[in-house]
């Protein structure tokens, strides 16, 4: 929890509010002469339900901590560090800065790196085998630019002398994994390699893989070491490259090597990332389960069948799955959003870079043709185990059956039980038993998700709200009419103030009290399914809808208790509440 929410769990808004003003109970409510504006009738309203408050006089409102800032002249920094301190609550510092320049360094040598070696492969005498390496890879000058490719020099101390040159220490080098220390001595790391830099998905260079110019070199790749800025097992190459053709086309595709991934984008295939050799992994998922549900996985057919595949492939189910359940529920309910993975079987003894190389065509029809996992997963059982013999039978059912048994479709799950069945020659009755049981038996708890719960929960709607505001920047063109004042949670109301005064996504942070940097940290983290234009567009509509119809509830009891009240001007009042009224139910619509 953030420091702010744990001080509004502590506190409870009335108490504080009565302090500075005098509180009479209104029905389930509490009102009182708004501190905020001169008036004689008050208009200024607390919920305690909702731990807010509003003043229908002047129209400002918000939470505890914006009442705070209001009324003692605080930013919120400072509402915090008072309200933190009565409520007994700690002000946990934040991540220490020394942490964060560290990371920066790294990133910047990194980067200093990576125009290193790319000026050598471009242009150096030393680097002419190197560019006909690269030419005879089919590799253009232009994508050569796009990817930042280069070469380390075949020497000792090449990147070592010109970075200290820079200002880097060989201290420094040695911690971004750039070079390796023995005996008291340092020396570079990539020696007489073609060079790959390693972006994250903000374009940031965290490492580098480094091809041998001679495959009998062992290793052929060399991959930095890992580092605070390099975990090679969370990385997707080509991420920054892809990220918007990924989103575009609903589907991302993710090949092996760096060099298929680099082809692909050559030849216009912009939705491919590597998994850079390994097999997948939960923290590569994530980093493009916010873009798409639609993974096509590309398998080596000699890797096919194998336990580390398998591993990756089920990690890539569980991750996507889990994403879809964190949907609020009230945009929830279309089962295009699903987590679907596909697998593409490449022809034997190639790879996607040659495929891509010798026919864009094939390469397309491939992609195009990408088996359903249910099916791949059948197929490959089938080749694996003996079938026509009673254990054969009995290890493919138990593998597959978990897996259907867990599809939410029922018409797919019939389906493929069907599949199953035709393969292993046992009746579909039996096996839709032994289905209906590993269902039952599943823990609860995995279900318990599955069931509509109040957006609250799952996040709530103004956070939801500034989600996407934050992702999808088109939305802003549609945001016009949202303000400040339909956040009630000061935490929100503050990033949204950032967000519309900032020019680009990457200037909301700056523009943001500290306190709050790392909630909007968590707000860019959160992970929602994926949403086309048009969803965005719905979406943001749908939110700015609930939050009108939210402040128009509060507005109805104030005035029908206004009304109550003075007895007089109850007719303007009725008409204001029937007119209010009416606005609600359109709203409603
Ligand atoms: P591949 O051997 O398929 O590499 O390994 P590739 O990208 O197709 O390279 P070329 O075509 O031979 O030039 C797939 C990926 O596995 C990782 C790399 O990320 C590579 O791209 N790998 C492979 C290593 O990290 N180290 C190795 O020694 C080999
Ligand atoms: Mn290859």
């Amino acid at each position: 929890m953030n420091t702010a929410a744990d001080i509004k769990q502590r506190l409870d808004i009335v108490t504080v509010i009565s302090e500075y003003v005098q509180l009479k109970k209104a029905g389930r409510n509490f009102k009182a002469l708004c501190p905020f504006h001169t008036e004689k009738t008050p208009s200024f309203f607390v919920f305690p339900e909702r731990q807010s408050w509003r003043c229908f006089g002047c129209g400002v409102g918000g939470d505890l901590i914006s009442f705070v800032m209001r009324k003692e002249g605080l930013d919120f920094g400072g509402a915090l560090k008072t309200m933190a301190q009565r409520a007994g609550v700690p002000l946990v510092e934040k991540k220490t800065r020394a942490d964060e320049g560290r990371s920066a360094l790294l990133y910047r040598i990194n980067e200093t790196a990576a125009q290193y070696y790319h000026q050598l492969l471009l242009s150096s005498s030393l680097a002419q085998g190197a560019r006909k390496y690269v030419q005879r890879r089919g590799l253009g000058e232009e994508i050569l630019r796009e990817f930042q490719l280069g070469f380390s020099l075949d020497e000792w101390e090449g990147l070592k002398q010109d970075l200290s040159k820079q200002g880097y220490s060989e201290s420094d080098l040695v911690a971004a994994g750039l070079a390796v220390e023995k005996g008291g001595r340092t020396y570079d790391r990539f020696r007489g390699r073609i060079m790959f830099p390693i972006c994250d998905a903000k374009g940031r260079v965290g490492g580098f893989g480094a091809r041998a110019l001679d495959d009998s070199v062992v290793p052929k790749y060399l991959n930095s070491a890992a580092s605070p800025v390099f975990d090679k097992s969370s990385i997707l190459y080509g991420i920054d490259r892809a990220q918007g053709a990924i989103r575009e086309q609903g589907r991302v595709v993710i090949v092996e090597g760096y060099m298929d991934a680099i082809t692909a984008h050559q030849c216009g295939f912009r939705n491919v990332v590597a998994s850079m050799g390994t097999a997948l992994t939960e923290k590569q998922i994530a980093v493009i389960k916010g873009l798409t549900t639609h993974v096509c996985l590309c398998l080596d057919p000699d890797a096919a069948g194998d336990a580390a595949t398998l591993r990756g492939i089920e990690a890539c189910r569980r991750t996507l799955d889990r994403g879809v359940r964190e949907m609020p529920n009230w945009l929830a309910g279309s089962s295009e959003l699903r987590g679907m993975i596909s697998i593409i079987s490449l022809p034997e003894g190639k790879d996607p870079d040659q495929v891509i190389r010798e026919s864009p065509d094939e390469w397309r029809s491939l992609v195009d043709g990408a088996q359903p996992l249910m099916d791949y997963l059948l197929e490959a059982a089938a080749e694996r185990f003996d079938v026509s013999r009673p254990e054969g039978k009995t290890q493919v059912s138990q593998q597959l059956l978990p897996l259907i048994a867990e599809m939410k479709d029922g018409v797919e799950r019939e389906v493929y039980l069907g599949k199953l069945s035709r393969l292993v020659g046992l009746n579909e009755k039996t096996l839709a038993g032994m289905a209906a049981q590993l269902h039952k038996t599943k823990p609860g708890k995995e279900r318990r998700y599955q069931v509509d719960r109040p957006f609250q929960q799952t996040g709530g709607l103004e956070e939801y709200c500034l989600c996407i505001l934050l992702k999808y920047p088109s939305l802003r063109a549609l945001a016009g009419n949202l303000t400040p004042d339909h956040f009630d949670r000061s935490e929100n109301r503050e990033a949204f103030v950032a967000w519309q005064i900032s020019q680009s996504p990457d200037d909301v942070q700056g523009n943001l009290d500290a306190a709050l940097h790392q909630y909007l940290q968590s707000l860019i983290d959160r992970q929602y399914p994926p949403l086309d234009k048009r969803q965005q567009e719905q979406a943001l509509a749908e939110c700015i809808r609930r939050m009108d119809e939210r402040r128009l509830r509060s507005q109805l009891i104030f005035e029908a208790e206004s009304a109550l009240e003075t007895g007089e001007g109850l007719a303007e009042s009725s008409a204001r509440l029937t007119e209010l009224q009416r606005q609600h139910a359109t709203l409603g619509r």
